[in-house]
Order: structure tokens, then C-alpha cells, then sequence
């Protein structure tokens, strides 16, 4: 394997394979697997839950890692093609970039959407170029419109639980102060729907998924045998879910529009999930976030806290996908 930058470049049955070799590395640990590998990890983005687990998963299969955050002990680094490069960033990436490469066997970049022109963003711009620039095998951390760590641990962590691939998955949007990028709830669509789930994507007006998303995640359920619907009607849409994925994200309808985004918002802030959100409608639904987490802002205690919440579990599977990962890359 020589990149991991989207679930839907793989076939369903290497995902299975990805997700038997997570069990196996679980069960039967292989400490030496990946002795004297070297894995690079680019943040351009915070992270609290990736970058812990890469380097988790590396030292956990005998390997090593570094970590640079541009600009931040490290020199920042420019992304923008042509720049007269006169501000703050003292390397382009198109030299940092290949540098960083030639001292390790794999590169992770994260590197999240500019979030100023939705098509730029789609065509994942920055991403295409950091790909193009790095000639050992690479993984991404999550980009503009994908994380594709997450949706493997997500998917691991809904068969742990034994949820059917038939089930209903409701992926809703919950309320945040500011718009956030639409690369989780892009990913964790896409996963559900190869997964072969019955998915709707609950969100109020203004902020439903680019069209081309929710038009690629109707094709990956038709082929797996599940669907893809959208309401901005809470209650039917969580009528017998079994799993409710709560995440934040912005306006689609005012991509890039701080302020429009922000009126949009301003009268949104009960989209905060509670216990009454399942109710009669969905006594036995899990909830599930990728972290972090606002806590009664988006999710409120009571759910964080109660039976129903697997978002540590979630976060731990992390550390098992991504393991199978960096072996099938290195091993
Ligand atoms: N879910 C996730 O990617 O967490 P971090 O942003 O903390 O890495």
C-alpha cells in the first residue's frame, strides 16, 4: 500500500482485511514489525487524537517518528502555488515537502480546508499537490474533505459493537460557535454508506452536504445494498436509528461567509444531542463522535457520560486501524 487517502480507494474486502490484520495486531502484538521504519508527521492542523496514535502505533510496532508543526518550532511553510513569498513563511512546501519525505518510509500529513471556496476545497487543491510532492507512501490525517483514519476506526468500532451493516446510521448535525470543516462528516457518510447501512443525514437548511458528496455516497450504498437519504426533520429522521453520529459543521449554502454562516447558526444552538433526542424514537441508539468534543454544545453530559456514548471507543480504534495501516504500508 503505498497511500491511504480515502476509504473509497478501497474494495470493501480491503477494508475487511484491514480491519482482520487491526484484530490480529490486537491479539498477537508485533513489536518488531516495523524495526528502523521512520514515520514523518506533518500537522499544518491541532490534533490531539491523531497525533498521539500515530506515534503510538509506530513505537507499539517497533518503529520511530517524528513530528513538525509548521511555524510552530519549525520554519511555516508556504502551500499556495506561486506565491511571492514575502509574509511569514520562510519554505514552501514544494521543497519541505520532499525534504521531509527523503528522511522517513512514510509521510502523514494533515492539513485541513482553507475553507474559503467550497470547489477548491472538493477538488482537495492543497492535498493533490502535497501528494504529488511526496515520493514515499503516504497517509492522510485528514485534508479538506476526508479523514479516512477516522472513518476506518468508525467502521471498526460499529462491527466491535455488532452493529448490522443493514442498521440505521443517522448522521446529524450539532451545533458549534463557528463553522467547522466538512471533512468528517464527508468521510464518516461515505464509510456508512460502503458499509451498506441505511444512512440519513439529519442537518437544518443552509447546511446539507455538498451535492457531489451526498451523489457518491447514493452510488456506494446502492452497490453495497444500503441508502442515502436527507431530512432537516429530527424526528423522522431518528425514528428506529441504531446509531446516532453526531458532528459539527459549516454552512454549505454560504461556503466561506463567516458572517452568513454565523446568522445561520445563531438560532441552532438546541441541535446540543440529549437524552430526549432518543426518547421512544431510538431507546437503544449508540452516539458516536469523532472527538473532540464541545460538551453541552454539541452533545450534552448525559449522553457523553451515559451507556450509549462509544466516542472513547471510537478514539481507541484509532490507534488499531491506523496500526494495520503503517504494517500493510512498511512491514
Ligand atoms: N478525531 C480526530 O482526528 O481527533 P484529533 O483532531 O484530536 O486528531
Amino acid at each position: 500500500m503505498k497511500r491511504f487517502l480515502d476509504l473509497a480507494d478501497f474494495t470493501r474486502d480491503q477494508i475487511q482485511d484491514l480491519l482482520a490484520l487491526a484484530q490480529s495486531l490486537q491479539d498477537k502484538p508485533q513489536p518488531r514489525a516495523l524495526a528502523g521504519k521512520i514515520l514523518g508527521l506533518v500537522f499544518f492542523n491541532p490534533s490531539l487524537r491523531t497525533l498521539a496514535s500515530f506515534q503510538a502505533g509506530m513505537a507499539r510496532l517497533g518503529g520511530s517518528s517524528f513530528v513538525i508543526t509548521p511555524g510552530q518550532g519549525t520554519w511555516a511553510l508556504e502551500t499556495r502555488q506561486n506565491a511571492i513569498m514575502n509574509g511569514a513563511a520562510a519554505e514552501h512546501i514544494r521543497e519541505g515537502i520532499p525534504v521531509l519525505a527523503s528522511y522517513c518510509d512514510a509521510l502523514g500529513v494533515r492539513a485541513f480546508a482553507d475553507g474559503k471556496s467550497l470547489q477548491a476545497d472538493m477538488n482537495e487543491s492543497l492535498f493533490r499537490m502535497i501528494d504529488a510532492l511526496c515520493d514515499k507512501p503516504l497517509i492522510n490525517m485528514e485534508s479538506a474533505m476526508n479523514h479516512p483514519c477516522q472513518a476506518l476506526a468508525d467502521w471498526r468500532t460499529m462491527d466491535e459493537l455488532k452493529v448490522p451493516a443493514r442498521a440505521k446510521f443517522v448522521l446529524s448535525w450539532v451545533y458549534h460557535p463557528r463553522a467547522l470543516p466538512l471533512a468528517v462528516p464527508s468521510a464518516t457518510l461515505k464509510m456508512a454508506a460502503m458499509r451498506g447501512m441505511d444512512v440519513t443525514v439529519l442537518r437544518p437548511e443552509g447546511f446539507a452536504l455538498p451535492r457531489e458528496t451526498m451523489d457518491e455516497a447514493r452510488r456506494a450504498a446502492a452497490q453495497a445494498g444500503g441508502s442515502v437519504t436527507e431530512t432537516a426533520e429530527r424526528a423522522s429522521a431518528l425514528a428506529g436509528a441504531d446509531v446516532l453520529y453526531a458532528k459539527e459543521w459549516g454552512t454549505t449554502t454560504y461556503y466561506g461567509d463567516f458572517e452568513a454562516d454565523s446568522r445561520l447558526r445563531a438560532d441552532l444552538s438546541d441541535w446540543c444531542v440529549r437524552e430526549r433526542w432518543f426518547a421512544d424514537a431510538a431507546p437503544n441508539a449508540k452516539l458516536m463522535h469523532c472527538l473532540p468534543v464541545r460538551r453541552n454544545v454539541a452533545v450534552a453530559d448525559e449522553v457523553l457520560d451515559g451507556p450509549r456514548s462509544v466516542v472513547k471507543r471510537e478514539a481507541f480504534n484509532r490507534l488499531a486501524v491506523q496500526m494495520a495501516v503503517l504494517h500493510r504500508m512498511l512491514s
